[in-house]
């Protein structure tokens, strides 16, 4: 299969988006009272509701032919058991391996990976102990109070996003700092908060060559030199999470405080290794193994389900619908969980790195779109900010609403007070995105307000909402490490599974490097003295304006 677009199933899907474009979900509510068994899948304590799509039997069925003939079963079964399926780098994807709880041979060149897996869980286990014990000590004598992650993108964005997540299973005794901007504000801000003898920095760099890491880190290891005074401390103070043991030897981190991981790893599906240590210090390793069990539940469920009752099949096959045949260009994921405020970041790297791609696994380009724009913010926050445009605007944007049926906060009223407003306000945006406001009900609302005729006629049109809005639903009983490690596998395994119906390599990130290679060229141009005369006119003349300006 080499163009998804030349399957029959294909064809017959753009004739059924005919049908069903017309179609207003609240109709199709108002036909079937089972619309919601029909459209709804439970599994463990998360329950996925996509009846609010606009979907039928026959939307699904063919979406789930559509998965079957690009070969999505094949493709699983390759990932899972070690294939090199990221051709263009060589690479097997094994993030599975790092949380495969079962521990159940891998193999990669026909060598088991899991007993280098268990070492490095084991390694973690004893470091994040003797941290969170205060048995590790600085060179003053005194125990760690401040752990700083120094990496960026997916050295970064999954465990801000676990820790953040979790901060109501973290050490009341600990601090957890991430610096990820090269912009010198983000580590000047963080090491404002810290003290050297009690700070532990972890520099965490797949490749340890990437720029703005291996910066913070630098000058991060200056400012700590500057107190410690002795190289001799570095040792007690950093450490190195990363799959290049010559370059973090050249860095001057002994390689005994190096967390190994390995080039099976991507760096977007990179927070189940060594890259987890800040949470697995943050939180303690128990519960980062539970992170793990999570997502190898959620393993097993894509790697065995029926892709009817797969789940992340269920949802990377609902936004193909959406990104191919209606296309939508964006999709938003809405966590309504504070702890959530940072997943929707996480996912626009792990999605829009792996599927934002142009040309297909033959290198040819294609005709169709691939992933869509991944963005959102968490509840309620956005109702007040860009919902407007989500009801009313002339968009289509598909949306995931996510939401723990328990907070870990007691707080207001009976201490569910705010809960019981989140979860509400949560059911009434779906609710109004699907069922819309006609003109009518718009205008029985306006007569109620004693309103003259005149101000109804004007306002009308301002007042009324289209409706048929798709959400999908995910509820789940409470924001702990398990649940969080399953959610995060689920959209994992939805990105991939699209990725193989566009026929794309989903897990390499060419598109990054170019605009890395400019900008090494243009540094020392910034600091010489001649006029720039490299590039376009514009990135001349500024180059040249931001000279004159004596940077
Ligand atoms: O921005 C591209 C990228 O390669 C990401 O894929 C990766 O997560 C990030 O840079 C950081 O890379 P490293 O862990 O090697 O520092």
């Amino acid at each position: 299969m080499s163009n998804p677009t030349n399957l029959p199933v294909w064809q017959q899907l753009q004739r059924h988006f005919q049908d069903i474009f017309p179609l207003q979900m609240r109709d199709m509510f108002a036909q079937d009272d089972k619309r919601f068994e029909k459209f709804s899948l439970q599994w463990g304590d998360l329950l996925l509701d996509y009846s609010k799509h606009r979907i039928t039997a026959e939307t699904m069925s063919l979406l789930f032919t559509l998965a079957r003939e690009t070969d999505v079963e094949q493709w699983r079964e390759r990932m899972f058991s070690g294939e090199k399926i990221n051709f263009t780098e060589n690479r097997a994807v094994l993030h599975t391996a790092l949380r495969n709880r079962s521990n159940t041979p891998v193999l990669v060149d026909g060598k088991d990976v899991m007993p280098d897996v268990n070492r490095v869980l084991g390694q973690m286990r004893s470091f994040s102990e003797q941290v969170r014990s205060g048995d590790w000590k600085g060179y003053s004598g005194k125990r760690i109070t401040d752990i700083v992650n120094i990496g960026i993108g997916g050295s970064d964005l999954g465990p801000v996003m676990v820790c953040t997540a979790l901060k109501a299973y973290a050490s009341p005794e600990l601090n957890a700092h991430f610096v990820s901007n090269i912009d010198g504000a983000h580590l000047a801000q963080v090491l404002e908060k810290c003290q050297p003898d009690t700070t532990l920095f972890i520099v965490a760099s797949k490749t340890f060559t990437t720029q703005e890491t291996m910066t913070n880190a630098r000058s991060a290891r200056t400012w700590f030199l500057e107190a410690a005074g002795d190289e001799a401390h570095v040792a007690k103070h950093f450490v190195a999470l990363s799959t290049n043991a010559k370059a973090v030897s050249d860095f001057g981190i002994d390689t005994a405080n190096m967390f190994e991981f390995w080039d099976w790893v991507g760096g977007r599906y990179s927070l189940w290794s060594a890259i987890g240590l800040p949470i697995a210090i943050y939180i303690g390793m128990d519960n980062f193994e539970q992170l793990l069990e999570g997502g190898h539940e959620t393993d097993l469920h894509f790697r065995s389900a029926p892709l009817e009752q797969n789940l992340p099949v269920i949802m990377a096959m609902l936004g193909i619908w959406y990104n191919n045949f209606f296309e939508a260009e964006t999709h938003a994921i809405l966590p309504y969980d504070q702890g959530l405020s940072r997943f929707t970041a996480y996912l626009q790297q792990a999605d829009m790195e792996s599927n934002g791609k142009f040309v297909n696994r033959a290198g040819e380009r294609i005709n169709y779109t691939t992933g869509p724009i991944i963005w959102g913010e968490s509840g309620t926050n956005g109702q007040h900010a860009f919902y407007q445009l989500i009801h009313q605007g002339n968009k289509l944007i598909p949306c995931d609403f996510l939401m723990p049926l328990h907070s870990h906060y007691s707080i207001g009223k009976n201490g569910d007070e705010h809960h019981h407003i989140l979860i509400a306000n949560l059911l009434a945006q779906t609710r109004a995105l699907m069922q819309g406001k006609s003109a009518k009900e718009a205008k029985i609302e306006l007569e109620a307000q004693g309103l003259d005729h005149h101000t109804i006629m004007n306002l009308l049109p301002h007042r009324v909402f289209g409706g048929n809005r798709p959400t999908s639903t995910m509820l789940f009983d409470k924001l702990d490490p398990k649940t969080l490690g399953k959610l995060i596998a689920l959209y994992e395994h939805k990105i991939f599974v699209q990725g193989i119906v566009w026929n794309i390599n989903s897990f390499d990130q060419w598109g990054v490097e170019y605009g890395k290679q400019i900008a090494q060229k243009i540094l020392p141009q910034l600091t010489d003295g001649k006029l720039t005369c490299d590039y376009d006119e514009s990135t001349n003349k500024l180059i040249d304006y931001i000279k004159s300006q004596n940077i």
